[in-house]
């Protein structure tokens, strides 16, 4: 079924108010809920899963060092809409099929709060899992303005539960920021950008299967597939929206909120994007760039100025990333390899924005700050059902904890990708900054083990030069991050960001361990 691209106005997804609000504390109630929503308007309803009866959630808009503490509850009915495979790990029998568990993700919060995916809970409390400890989650917002985004993170379920609709923007401001007076108000616009795939009758679909080579008789049905990428573009909720935009400057926060998809952005009037922001907040300077690729989960917060477009030009953003990224199909130019598009109307009023040429201060890692180093290897391997299997460093998620970082310490990452694809691998409770891309000899690798460098290191392009959470991490080549770990201790994860690879099963608990107690062990 074909839909016209273009038809309906994107939405803009509406601010979330909060239930009560103290000189301490913000305090807001998010109740996750089934219900229709309409993705075009050649579409029939479609049933899904959302926060506050929204696609995308709304958006929570916070200032910087605001306590805000949010009770998250699940009004979701006992069955999931979409096919839960029971092989993953502990998503057997024994566990309630629909539960949740939310996940502020790119935010420094305790771990309590963070949402472990074995902190998930059912509708109304009624059963909760092994790591799960308070129904209210708190964000203390003491780190940079920046563009975060609330998902949920429920073990073995988050691609499901993500896919159904569990998505968010949050969005922490402050004065500084406001004082460069970048575009604001009706000019600065969300943009999550999704893939969907629908039935005829509307309904989302989700492959229930995969194709493997000697399936066992005890092949998990239904079963998680090694990634999922619909037809179908949407960007806050709407299939090919389209947005009049006065001839003036635009800021846009865009988030990858996919599965799997990765987009590469250009604008068909050749125009720049000037990227501003990455994941965790400003850039030190604007970044001009004729295109942008976004990996799932990674947010760039940029300014588009139409002020030139004459009247009634249409503009269309477009997608050329291939699918898997970067070996896979292109994107149908007629479906896949468009986005939204733009109409330029007349100005209202001027525009007194600006885009100032110094946004804010980054202070670089040295190399030297860093007390350990860890290697990270993406592996590719295959489970006991033969389907492919994604992993860290060769363990599964239920494995013993191998990386504890100590409160305050630097550390690098070396992420070793010797396979096909690009993995955004993410880290919790922490921004870090990419220090640079090595090309190794992968043959070498994955015969014996040894690095061997084939190149100069490639330092990160200069929209990467800020704070991040989610790293691209392409074949061939060493990604060393640098980051320190805390606040706070206790138990986080790091996974790959492709959902279905971090639910089968490329994502790792690890431990930030008090140096205090780090010190008494010692003696
Ligand atoms: Cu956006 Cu651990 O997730
Ligand atoms: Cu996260
Ligand atoms: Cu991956």
């Amino acid at each position: 079924m074909a839909l016209t691209p273009f038809l309906d106005p994107l939405h803009i997804p509406r601010v979330l108010r909060p239930k009560k609000r103290s000189k301490d504390v913000t305090y807001y109630e998010v109740k996750m809920e089934e219900f229709f929503h309409q993705f075009h308007s050649e579409l029939p309803e479609t049933k899904v899963w959302g926060y506050e009866g929204q696609i995308p959630g709304p958006t929570i808009e916070v200032e910087q060092r605001e306590c805000v503490h949010v009770k998250w509850m699940n009004n979701l009915p006992d069955e999931h809409l979409l096919p839960v495979d029971p092989s993953l790990h502990s998503s057997g029998e024994h566990m309630p099929q629909v539960r949740t568990v939310v996940h502020l993700h790119g935010a420094e919060v305790e771990p309590d709060s963070d949402g472990y995916p074995d902190a998930w809970f059912t509708r109304d409390f009624g059963k909760c899992g092994p790591r799960f400890v308070q129904k209210v989650y708190k964000y203390p917002n003491n780190q940079r303005p920046a563009t975060l985004w609330y998902h949920d993170h429920a073990v073995g379920i988050t691609r499901l539960n993500v896919y159904a609709g569990l998505a968010g923007m949050y969005i922490i401001r402050n004065e500084q920021e406001r004082a460069l007076n970048l575009p604001s108000g009706r000019y600065e616009i969300p943009l999550v950008i999704q893939d969907r795939t629908f039935n005829d009758d509307g309904s989302l679909f989700y492959p229930s299967t995969v194709n493997v080579v000697d399936p066992p008789p005890n092949f998990p049905n239904p079963s998680i597939t090694p990634g999922v990428a619909g037809d179908t573009i949407v960007v806050n909720g709407k299939a090919w929206p389209y947005l009049n935009v006065e001839q003036r400057r635009y800021r846009f926060r865009i988030l990858n909120g996919s599965n799997e998809r990765f987009y590469r952005l250009s604008l068909d009037s050749g125009q720049q994007f000037i990227q501003i922001g990455s994941d965790g907040g400003l850039l030190q300077k604007p970044v001009r760039l004729d295109e942008l690729v976004i990996a799932p989960a990674e947010r760039i917060d940029c300014v588009v100025d139409f002020t030139n477009q004459p009247v009634s030009t249409k503009i269309v953003l477009k997608n050329t990333a291939t699918t898997p990224f970067d070996f896979g199909a292109p994107p149908d130019p007629e479906t896949t390899g468009l986005v939204m598009e733009f109409r330029v109307v007349e100005r209202t009023g001027s525009d007194t924005s600006s885009v100032p040429q110094f946004l804010s201060t980054i202070k670089r890692f040295d190399e030297g700050d860093a007390s350990r180093i860890r290697d990270i290897t993406l592996d590719v391997t295959t489970d006991m059902y033969n389907r492919l299997l994604f992993l860290l460093n060769n363990r599964d998620f239920m494995d013993g904890i191998t990386e504890n970082p100590i409160v305050g310490d630097v550390e690098i990452w070396r992420i070793i990708n010797p396979g096909l694809g690009v993995h955004p691998i993410h880290i919790h409770q922490i921004q870090f900054q990419i220090l640079d891309r090595i090309p190794f000899d992968t043959d070498v690798f994955n015969l014996t083990g040894q690095l061997r460098f084939t190149g100069e290191p490639e330092p990160p392009q200069a929209n990467e030069r800020g704070w991040k959470d989610t790293v691209q991490a392409p074949p061939g080549f060493v990604t060393r991050i640098i980051m320190r770990f805390g606040p706070y201790s206790g138990r986080y994860v790091y996974h790959c960001h492709i959902l279905e690879h971090e639910d089968h099963d490329m994502m790792r608990p690890f431990d930030v361990v008090p140096r205090r107690w780090v010190r008494v062990k010692k003696i």
